[in-house]
């Protein structure tokens, strides 16, 4: 009989456990995603608050370039990070024109991997950064398994999701942390959620910028610094050219501009967002799912994309 209680204990204390767990996260997940958006105003402007530059990586179309038109338009001077020289002039001329501040471009290619960074350094020297965001990204060309993705786009992810955000981040801390303030903003992506299976290189990559962001924020949140976790969900932009269904777009899946004016807000105010409502109620009902499930629904879900790009490749070679 006593054995029979024990064992009745333990059960509830499970049971418990769990329900308290799985509750728990739900409502960590509400606040955390959803409750940027309808937060006041902030009291102080981004540029008060962290310094006076801004220095964005791939900022010469997609969201890279909406973030620099955003800080801009809050009065940051920005560094523009891009590896094709025209697309820069072209994207700091854009922001003279519309805000009054100042731009420096950079050219830097991060697929080529840590040979880029000395002269990145030498040129930021002088500049108090007070927001990096180190926003480039390299995606497949279209969903493939592994051993059809060439070996050198493979490396290439690596270099520019998982190399430029270390190297970057590494590169601008020090003198944040000697000014006691700064933010640094990293974007990762909702494949971090779970293997996906026909983009495993570019998902385990993300996953790379979840847990490095977590565990720097840790380290530095005493000294002043902000360390903020953006793990979009599908926005409509060149990333995703193998699909005509994403380019066209869909409130689910919105341009770049719509997609950073929200995702903007919850710079240093929140830790860790999807950056837009819409992609934070996806997300919430996505982790719900066991990871197994999540795993089986991002293979569908890529082997319909790699078809759809199949279909495109054999009607324009007709
Ligand atoms: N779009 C999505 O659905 C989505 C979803 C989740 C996460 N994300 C993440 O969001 C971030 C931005 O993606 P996006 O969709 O805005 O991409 P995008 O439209 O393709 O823009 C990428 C930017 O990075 C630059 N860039 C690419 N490779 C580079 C390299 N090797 N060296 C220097 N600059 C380089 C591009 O330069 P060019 O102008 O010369 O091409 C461009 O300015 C990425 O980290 C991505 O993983 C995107």
């Amino acid at each position: 009989m006593l054995v029979v209680y024990a064992l009745a204990v333990i059960g509830a204390i499970v049971v418990a456990a769990y329900l308290i767990d799985s509750l728990w996260s739900v409502l960590e997940m509400i606040t955390s995603y959803l409750m940027p958006y309808f937060l006041p105003a902030e009291v102080l402007p981004l540029a008060k608050r962290f310094g006076p530059w801004a220095v964005i990586t791939g900022s010469t179309d997609g969201i890279g370039k909406q973030y620099a038109l955003e800080l801009a338009q809050r009065g940051l001077n920005v560094v523009l990070i891009s590896r094709n020289p025209d697309k820069l002039k072209s994207v700091a001329e854009e922001i003279e024109k519309l805000h009054s501040v100042k731009t420096k471009t950079i050219v830097a290619d991060f697929a080529k991997g840590t040979e880029v960074y000395e002269h990145i350094e030498k040129e930021l020297k002088d500049i108090p950064i007070g927001i990096l965001v180190n926003n480039v990204g390299k995606q497949y060309d279209y969903p493939m398994p592994l051993c059809e993705i060439p070996a050198t786009q493979a490396w290439e992810i690596i270099n520019v999701n998982v190399v430029a955000v270390t190297s970057m981040t590494r590169m601008v801390l020090p003198a944040m942390v000697a000014r006691g303030r700064g933010a640094v903003v990293n974007v990762s992506s909702g494949s971090e959620l779970q293997p996906l299976p026909l983009m495993a290189v570019y998902a385990a990559t993300k996953v790379y910028v979840r847990n490095f962001t977590f565990a720097v924020r840790e380290e530095y949140a005493p000294q002043g610094i902000h360390v903020q976790h953006v793990s979009p969900l599908f926005v409509s932009t060149k990333m995703n050219t193998f699909s005509q269904r994403l380019l066209d777009g869909n409130l689910l899946v919105p341009d770049a501009k719509t997609y950073t004016r929200y995702a903007i807000c919850t710079l240093g105010r929140v830790q860790t967002t999807t950056g837009y409502w819409l992609h934070g109620i996806q997300y919430l009902f996505i982790k719900l799912a066991p990871e197994w499930i999540r795993i089986k629904i991002g293979a569908h879900m890529n082997r319909g994309f790699r078809e759809e790009h199949m279909q495109n490749v054999k009607i324009k070679a007709q």
